[in-house]
């Protein structure tokens, strides 16, 4: 394990208590009246975003593309989307950013290209292309079958038969989206490549994509391999050589005992997603019930001292049911997902508020988790102000709808007529722009936006959070989940009731007879510690962060 000493200084690993901020550009402002927004439009919005309390903002694609998995499909790799705007726009963007002491990630699509890249057409067309063997072909679709089908609602295989090529080629998610060959020496450096050319931009680094899926083995179910984790390495060298203090962020659904891989000895990953204790989170608050959590966070290993567990509880794709169990995926779609066309592959199109009922005290519960579990917690745009979704939008655009600035039929997203806009505004009560919206919660002391401005200036006021121990408590019963987080000289007490009832708490405290707590959120003193018992009750739904003095 790299220890600390001798990976520099704590502002090195600033993403360690970095507040993240999910963003994608076609969704957040338009500058130019085309109904798309543009990289201009979040320059415009770059003050709310810091006034917010955001460190790092993630970027979706933001590539030319053909827009088949929107943008995730990359046909050139080192240009802008016009739509977006231009490299100078993004060059003007990384500077404004980084003018407001913020950072900037964007999506490194390592995996596939899109088919009309321009690598896939020379390799379709021409046997004899340096391009073919950029790409995995076969003259029959009978290789690596023990390989899942990701995108099981569109794709009945991970071949497609290309007739222009005469062979099949390989792909994990979209038959428009064919997986590059990282056994080629060329494809390798392509990326590095690639990621210079960004880096040298000043992007403050990548959340790179689908990355368990970069290799292909006979006999496995080709993710997670260790050729995979011998690139990435290489990846991270070359980062560390020559960019440090920028940061690779893994997009890997997985057990945690798999994503522990990625962030090998401190010497690949610096960030990876936690993708298990995401449905977990909603499954507790549903069944008032800390079990799940209590079970996966007892099997998320401890992981190297630079590195960061990034905790979401939405973000721009279906809510995923991957990392649970068939019958616990059936109760989640059971519970949240009722209606048929909620449910999406192996998961739920719907964004956050309206999974939780819109009910303000589960949407603050869920939020003291993310901010209070091992990790850096990212927000999914539009969660902060508990935008809706729209089930009926195809694929999973229903969670990519316009940001909701104004009271107002637009939004004050776009100035374009509405039927020009990229997706239809989120329309009528409750979740109309009428009443979710930015201007009225800035100007409503309490509000969602409020809270959360709040909630992220607390964390920040208390990096225990980012760098602190962990320890699960028995809070008595299980409605209540509680646990410590504490470097040797701070200790901080959260307390979750899951359940919508009063909850009587009985918590042990390890070590401690005697304390003083203070409540950081209420700014009020709390209970007192006695003969290492802290005994209180908690509302339905409520949350309570003691400092214990
Ligand atoms: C994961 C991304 O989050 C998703 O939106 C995309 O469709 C797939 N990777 C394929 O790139």
């Amino acid at each position: 394990m790299v220890k600390l000493s001798s990976q520099g200084s704590r502002d090195a690993l600033w993403y360690k208590n970095a507040i993240f901020y999910e963003l994608y550009v076609r969704a957040f402002h338009d500058s130019n009246g085309d109904g798309h927004g543009d990289l201009p439009g979040v320059i415009q919005k770059l003050d709310y975003l810091q006034a917010l309390g955001v460190d790092c903002i993630w970027l979706l694609p933001i590539y030319p593309s053909p827009l088949r998995d929107d943008g995730y499909d990359i046909a050139d790799y080192y240009s802008v989307l016009p739509e977006y705007g231009t490299l100078d726009d993004f060059r003007r963007l990384v500077e404004e950013v980084h003018r407001r002491g913020m950072r900037i990630i964007t999506d490194l699509v390592l995996n596939h290209t899109s088919d009309q890249h321009p690598w896939f057409q020379a390799a379709r067309a021409d046997r004899n292309s340096p391009y073919r063997d950029y790409y995995v072909w076969s003259d029959d679709n009978q290789k690596y079958k023990e390989a899942r089908i990701i995108f099981l609602d569109t794709e009945t295989s991970n071949w497609t038969w290309d007739a222009q090529a005469g062979q099949y080629y390989w792909h994990r998610f979209y038959s428009s989206q064919p997986d590059l060959n990282y056994d080629n020496p060329a494809v390798r450096q392509e990326m590095l490549n690639v990621m210079r050319f960004w880096l040298d931009i000043g992007v403050d680094g990548f959340r790179a994509d689908a990355v368990p899926y970069l290799y292909e083995r006979e006999g496995t179910n080709c993710e997670n391999l260790p050729e995979t984790h011998a690139y990435l390495k290489e990846i991270r060298a070359y980062l560390d050589q020559h960019y440090p203090d920028r940061v690779l962020l893994a997009e890997a659904n997985q057990w945690p005992k798999d994503v522990r891989q990625y962030f090998g000895d401190g010497d690949e990953f610096h960030m990876g997603f936690h993708f298990p204790v995401m449905p977990r989170i909603y499954m507790a608050l549903r069944r008032g019930d800390n079990r799940s959590l209590e079970w996966i966070l007892k099997r998320t290993p401890p992981i190297p001292e630079n590195c960061q567990w990034c905790v979401f509880l939405r973000n721009h794709d279906e809510l995923t049911l991957e990392m649970v169990t068939e019958e616990e995926r059936q109760w989640m779609w059971q519970e949240y997902a009722p209606d048929p066309r909620m449910r999406l592959n192996l998961g739920i199109r719907r964004r956050l508020a309206p999974l939780l009922d819109n009910d303000r005290r589960k949407i603050e519960l869920a939020n003291s988790l993310l901010f209070s579990l091992p990790g850096s917690p990212i927000i999914y745009y539009g969660d902060e102000i508990g935008m809706g979704d729209n089930i009926w939008l195809f694929d999973r655009n229903g969670v990519r709808t316009p940001m909701q600035w104004l009271p107002e039929e637009k939004g004050g997203f776009s100035s374009a007529p509405v039927d020009a806009f990229y997706a239809p505004m989120i329309q009528g009560e409750p979740y109309g722009p009428q009443r979710v919206n930015v201007a009225s919660q800035q100007a409503q002391p309490g509000s969602l936006l409020d809270f959360t401005r709040r909630l992220i200036s607390l964390r920040k006021a208390n990096p225990i959070l980012g760098w602190g121990d962990f320890t699960w408590l028995d809070a008595g019963c299980h409605a209540v989940a509680a646990y410590l987080r504490s470097d040797g000289t701070e200790r901080l007490l959260i307390l979750n009731n899951l359940s919508g009832e009063l909850q009587p708490v009985h918590v042990l405290i390890p070590g401690l007879e005697t304390a003083t707590t203070y409540d950081i959120f209420n700014s009020t003193p709390g209970p007192g510690v006695a003969n290492y018992r802290l005994e209180l009750s908690l509302a339905p739904y409520a949350y309570r962060w003691l400092r214990l003095e």
